[in-house]
């Protein structure tokens, strides 16, 4: 078993660093934040991930998995390095590396014989090439190493299980010797016949890029379809449905919502757009895309304006999930900001809920009033926005909600709620491409 050490303790770093030692390796994570590793060694988890904290609970007390804010030591005495730590947008879209620059600096000092480096943030298409020159200029004279991309596909909220059972693991490696280690590191997958995909280190970090532009653009295609069968009468959930019924299209990620948000597609989108504009080769549909999403978090706003009455001031507004989606406690470009800031900027007042997520958006809006329930948040609204698919919000009982609002008007970004039932009970509603009152 390897000796490993991963440098980052976010979502990826965190969420990779307990699933290496899952498999059976020694695997320290290590982070210049000490508040972060404190809380880390006193066994408590700085983020919301389902899974997470059982998977670090397990492997620490087998001994295989440690915490440090010790780097330096903590790469010497590693044969692999990953680096796992933030790629934040920069000014012009694209990403800044500068953490990745740092780290790289921090393991060319501390190379004491060879040791693979291995990079899972996100960086732009060259970055492999620029941390080993790093590398390079900061290494002792018998150092040697061999640069390995090796990009992650975890999706918030379920995080464990993507790092435990993907579909797929993608080793960008020149050398034989770095690609077979690598294999080694993650020897369980491929024993379960994962496929593990061998490409040159510009491959590998493209194919990150690649995939997760792609998906964005299929969602606000579909949010494109939808604004349109609005406009003709056409539902596009069975739009959706039939869609990824040909095997051809598939039907993840066909679902109409109020724009996508979260840590990755916003800055990955921007970012493989601003490197390609950069190399003469623009993408437009990821530009498109990317337009799109804006507007489509603007549609929500003007919606929920219209569906009250043309107008926020004096009006109060209750405003559900704030949560970029289910099951994260992340608000990082979350379509619910834009709503609520608009609904403030315009007089109106905000009455919030997340099952999670209150905390984080404290951040963003530290005096708005936060709710510990729907009920509390929903009672003597003028207006509802169902803003992220909690489950607790496709079960809230449209009866109640009735009686408890000062008059029933509904907006569901998400398309959770039964039409038949909002009619039924007589709400004034609207959602996403389907048919509104
Ligand atoms: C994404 C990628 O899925 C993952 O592979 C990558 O490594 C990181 O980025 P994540 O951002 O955690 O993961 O969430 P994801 O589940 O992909 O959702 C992103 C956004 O798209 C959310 O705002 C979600 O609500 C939205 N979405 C997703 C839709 O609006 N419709 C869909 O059909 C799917």
């Amino acid at each position: 078993m390897k000796k490993i050490t991963v440098i980052g303790t976010g979502y990826v770093g965190l969420v990779s660093g307990a699933g290496i030692s899952d498999f059976g390796h020694h695997v320290t994570c290590a982070d210049i934040i000490d508040s972060k590793i404190k809380m880390l060694q006193s066994g408590k988890i700085p983020i919301y991930e389902p899974g997470l904290s059982d998977l670090v609970e397990r492997n620490v007390k087998a001994g295989r998995l440690a915490f440090t804010t010790d780097v330096d030591s903590a790469i010497q005495s590693s044969a692999v390095i990953f680096i796992a730590v933030g790629t934040p947008q920069g000014d012009n879209g694209e990403a800044n590396i500068s953490a990745v620059e740092a780290v790289a600096k921090s393991i060319g000092k501390n190379l004491n014989g060879y040791k693979v480096i291995c990079t899972k943030s996100t960086v732009p298409i060259g970055t492999g090439d620029r941390v080993c020159k790093l590398v390079n200029e900061s290494m002792p004279v018998d150092g040697e190493f061999d640069y390995v991309s090796n990009p992650e596909f975890l999706r918030e909220g379920s995080a464990v299980k993507d790092f435990l059972w993907p579909d797929r693991v993608v080793i960008g490696a020149t050398s034989e010797k770095a690609f077979d280690i690598m294999r080694d590191v993650y020897r369980p997958l491929y024993v379960n016949e994962k496929p593990m995909l061998h490409t040159n280190v510009a491959t590998a970090e493209m194919i990150k890029y690649a995939a997760n532009a792609f998906l964005a653009l299929k969602i606000s295609y579909i949010n494109e379809v939808a604004n349109l069968c609005e406009k003709v009468g056409a539902d596009v959930h069975q739009v959706a449905k039939a869609m990824g019924q040909d095997g051809r299209i598939s039907p993840k990620f066909l679902h109409p919502g109020p724009g996508y948000g979260g840590s990755c597609f916003p800055k990955d989108t921007h970012a493989i757009a601003a490197l390609a504009r950069k190399k003469g080769s623009p993408m437009n549909t990821i530009e498109a895309a990317i337009v799109t999403n804006q507007d489509q978090k603007k549609r929500m706003v003007d919606k929920m304006r219209n569906l009250i009455g043309g107008n926020f001031s004096g009006k109060t507004v209750g405003v559900l999930g704030l949560a970029f989606k289910p099951n994260t406690d992340d608000v990082r470009e979350s379509a619910s900001i834009e709503m609520i800031q608009a609904i403030m900027d315009e007089g109106g007042t905000v009455k919030a809920y997340d099952p999670i997520a209150n905390e984080s958006m404290e951040e963003f809006f530290p005096e708005l009033s936060y709710c510990q329930s729907w009920e509390e948040t929903c009672k003597q609204t003028d207006g509802v926005a169902i803003m992220t698919e909690w489950n607790e919000f496709r079960g809230l009982s449209l009866e109640k909600l009735k009686v408890m609002m000062n008059s029933p008007v509904i907006l569901d970004t998400r398309n959770i709620l039964s039409i038949n039932k909002l009619i039924e009970f007589g709400f004034q509603f609207d959602n996403v491409g389907r048919e509104k009152s």
